[in-house]
């Protein structure tokens, strides 16, 4: 084409980044590799080829480890953990940083490597994916620096598994390694199959930088290897990846008491109101479905238009589509490069062609033979139909339309997932409004796919659970130091069946803010330690846990009442079991057959005047972005907190949970101390008198063993917490697999409810989630 000629057409020209440098390094390495463990590349073993997508050609031979190989990862990062944790945050803060540097210094390397391996824009690769790997480094080399005085009491978790995809091999690395290195853990991290280069080019990196052996360990191959990982004696999973595998991980380490976290699949929506600025809204499409192909777990891949502007907002998208540029990744003109793999394609295929319904507008520009899929728009799809629920992971955009705000947030959250949203309007009232109902971890007003490592990340539902990046994501690489002790039994007294005593009183379960007769109208005898009757306890079943769920989803007005008024409501539940301190002290040692009745009771207030604090004072975070505008990391209750409450502490238990829980305007489904329920009943009264609305708190009685399953598999629960001297922290693990809710167990451990850890922030987090709301400036 001659000089005049483009004038003419404004035609784009090729302007392919050269593969030079990347191959050479290949070369360098014979095109085959090993793992990286304990600071060396093994030899190769058997393995598998890994190509670039775009063209099919091999790229490398990488190696399929074995058990041997995991265990020797583990035992090596095992063996480093210690003395990396030792080094203190300034000495890991160094070498953070030279890591960052190297990548830095490299980054043309890893960008062409990465668009080699993965088939993505070279745009994308040189301008998102690396440099905002690098400023993970750079963050979290300033974590590690601040640890020590920011986190005290804080502590590493000690060796992390990680598990990562391919669609942002470097970038998740970064996310993985750098927030578990700044914090003293060591990690063996396993790269998806179809693109381990740029992992193995950061362990070169790492060599570079001097790192001590075995602080990363990096050991390739397909799904089996994740598998090894996660049965392996790690202390943490961190995983990417799909939701299929994440419930597979979460049933495989329940009850093993390692950490998880876990960010999977979405199907986010992309809502345009009328009054939005149509072209940015349009140009943001690109970024939220076409980025990367669609091959993006926080996709903007449900759109969403108002009624009035959708014929014509769909007009500018399809003409929008038309100029997109499809082909070579490497040329720095191309918009879509290629799909991962070929598998991923069919599966792309398989489930757009199974599709009959609506109107399907595929980008008018050419598609290549091969890997390449083109940017696909389908309008007129129902809210239910599959193409509107499944996660595609690829270009392909569904569509309807809304006519009310309302309506809008009814469709956006109807669905199993709850990762990211975006929203589209020139009015801000409306873009606030609309961003706290959405149930989503991130939502971006008026632009979309934005990240930064100060901006926590992570999903609610079936998207996962779990924060990466900012003061949050540090929490999932960190626990709190405190001598964990095992937790004793706690068993109720015995008396005599056969001979059946006058009962004295006959409590019932609390539900709706009523009291209630248990569904199956069963009782147990409550006796002393001298066997005497006290009482009788009713034993709830799966439909009064069904029950008491459905009263505390009506009861949602709690989560929009004011923190202040909250706030009140603890002092006032604090002021009347105050008031009727000494009742409740001799009913705790006739229950327990103790003498600490009267410190119980006072701990217990003192614990819901401090939650009555914390109510309008835990607050989220602006984050520094960089760009104009904030991220705003907001605080907002989980929805519906089942727990089963302490057994030793009959009294003090149940309000060390059910305080929390309600500060942060949640709704409480609490099952009391199994050995001594009656605690429960005389609580009841309390609560009705201090205006707690009916549904905030419903108490159930009954055994922790028998309720924990349903419990914790009920769908409309959002997390299960156990404090229970039973044994059901596993089945608990196991049945939130199902709909992916957080868990928070006890392993069988002791916690000091008279003690200082008995409260505080652990359980303020495990009571919130974080929401990163991104709002950009801009008149
Ligand atoms: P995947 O979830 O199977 O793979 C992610 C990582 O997990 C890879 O490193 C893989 O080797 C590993 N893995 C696979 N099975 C494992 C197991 N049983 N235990 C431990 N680790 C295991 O995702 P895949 O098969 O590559 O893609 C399938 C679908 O998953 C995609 O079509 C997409 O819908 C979704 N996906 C979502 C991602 C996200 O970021 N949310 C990323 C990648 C895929």
């Amino acid at each position: 084409m001659s000089v005049s000629e483009i004038f003419e057409s404004m035609e784009y020209g090729p302007a392919a980044e050269s593969a030079a440098e990347a191959k050479a390094w290949l070369a360098e390495q014979g095109s085959t590799f090993g793992h990286f463990i304990d600071g060396e590349m093994t030899a190769r073993g058997d393995g598998f080829e890994t190509r670039n997508p775009a063209t099919g050609e091999v790229l490398a031979t990488l190696s399929q480890a074995g058990s041997a190989d995991v265990d020797a990862a583990v035992a090596a990062a095992r063996r480093a953990q210690p003395k990396w944790a030792k080094l203190g945050g300034p000495g890991r803060a160094r070498f953070l940083y030279a890591l960052a540097r190297l990548l830095q210094k490299h980054s043309r390397l890893f960008a062409v490597l990465e668009t080699l391996d993965n088939g993505k824009p070279i745009r994308e690769s040189r301008d998102i994916d690396i440099p905002l790997a690098q400023r993970h480094f750079y963050y979290h080399a300033g974590m590690a620096q601040l640890m020590e005085s920011e986190l005290p009491g804080r502590v590493a978790l000690g060796v992390c598994g990680q598990i990562i995809p391919w669609n942002f091999p470097l970038l998740m690395l970064a996310w993985k390694v750098a927030p578990a290195l700044a914090m003293g853990n060591t990690v063996v991290l396993k790269p998806a199959e179809y693109t381990s280069l740029t992992a193995l080019l950061f362990a070169d990196i790492c060599r570079q930088a001097g790192l001590p052996k075995g602080v990363v360990n990096i050991v390739t191959g397909d799904g089996a290897v994740g598998e090894m990982i996660v049965s392996a004696e790690v202390d943490k999973i961190a995983f990417t990846g799909s939701t299929e595998v994440g419930r597979k991980i979460r049933e495989a380490t329940a009850g093993s008491g390692k950490a998880l976290t876990l960010e999977l699949g979405g199907k986010s929506p992309y809502i345009v109101f009328e009054d939005a600025d149509i072209d940015s809204a349009v140009e943001g499409l690109v970024d939220a479905i076409w980025f990367n192909q669609g091959q993006v777990c926080c996709a903007g891949s449900r759109l969403l238009v108002q009624e009035g502007i959708a014929e014509r907002f769909y007009a500018k998208l399809r003409a929008r589509m038309d100029g997109m540029r499809i082909g070579n990744p490497l040329d720095k003109c191309i918009d879509v490069g290629a799909i991962v793999d070929p598998a991923q394609l069919d599966r792309i295929r398989v489930l757009v062609d199974r599709n009959s319904e609506g109107e399907t507008h595929r980008a008018a520009t050419p598609c290549p033979e091969g890997c390449f899929y083109p940017p696909t728009l389908i309008t007129g799809l129902s809210p239910a139909s599959a193409l509107m629920q499944e996660e595609i992971f690829g270009p392909v955009l569904v569509a309807t339309t809304f006519r009310t705000p309302s309506e809008a947030v009814e469709i956006a959250n109807n669905t199993r997932y709850g990762l990211a949203a975006t929203v589209w309007s020139e009015n801000i009232n409306v873009a606030l409004d609309i961003a706290p109902k959405l149930v989503a971890g991130v939502v971006w007003i008026n632009g979309t796919n934005m990240f930064d490592a100060s901006a926590p990340f992570g999903g609610m539902r079936e998207s996962g659970f779990g924060r990466e990046g900012g003061w949050d994501g540090l929490l999932a690489y960190t626990r709190e130091d405190v001598g964990a002790k095992a937790l004793k039994p706690v068993k109720a007294f015995k008396g005599d069946e056969a001979n059946p005593q006058a009962v004295d009183r006959t409590a019932k379960l609390y539900i709706g803010g009523k009291q209630a007769r248990p569904d199956g109208g069963y009782m147990r005898n409550v006796y002393d330690k001298a066997g005497k009757l006290i009482g009788q306890s009713p034993l709830a079943n799966r439909k009064d846990i069904r029950n008491a769920v459905e009263a505390a989803r009506g009861a949602k007005a709690w989560a929009g009442t004011t923190a202040h008024l909250r706030a009140q409501i603890l002092y006032y539940l604090g002021e009347n079991l105050s008031a009727r301190a000494g009742e409740f002290a001799r009913s705790i040692d006739r229950m327990t057959g103790g003498r600490d009745g009267a410190r119980e009771v006072d701990a217990a207030v003192n614990r819901l005047f401090t939650y009555a604090a914390w109510a309008d004072k835990y607050e989220g975070r602006v984050t520094q972005v960089p760009m104009r505008g904030v991220a705003l990391a907001l605080r907002e209750p989980c929805g519906v907190i089942g727990a089963l409450c302490p057994d030793e502490a009959p009294l003090l238990g149940l309000i060390s949970v059910l305080a929390p829980v309600i500060a942060m305007g949640n709704r409480a489904v609490l099952v009391a101390s199994d050995a001594f329920p009656l605690i429960a009943a005389d609580l009841y009264q309390v609560l009705d008198t201090s205006d707690v609305p009916g549904g905030v708190v419903n108490i159930l009685t009954g055994s922790h063993a028998e309720l924990a399953p349903t419990l914790a598999s009920h769908m409309d629960v959002e997390a299960v917490w156990s404090f229970s001297t039973a044994d059901v922290s596993a089945v608990i693990e196991k049945g939130a697999a199902g709909s992916l809710k957080r868990t928070w167990v006890n392993n069988g451990m002791a916690c000091d409810w008279m003690g200082p850890t008995g409260e505080g922030r652990a359980f303020l987090d495990a009571a919130t989630e974080v929401k990163t709301v991104w709002v950009p400036y801009g008149a």
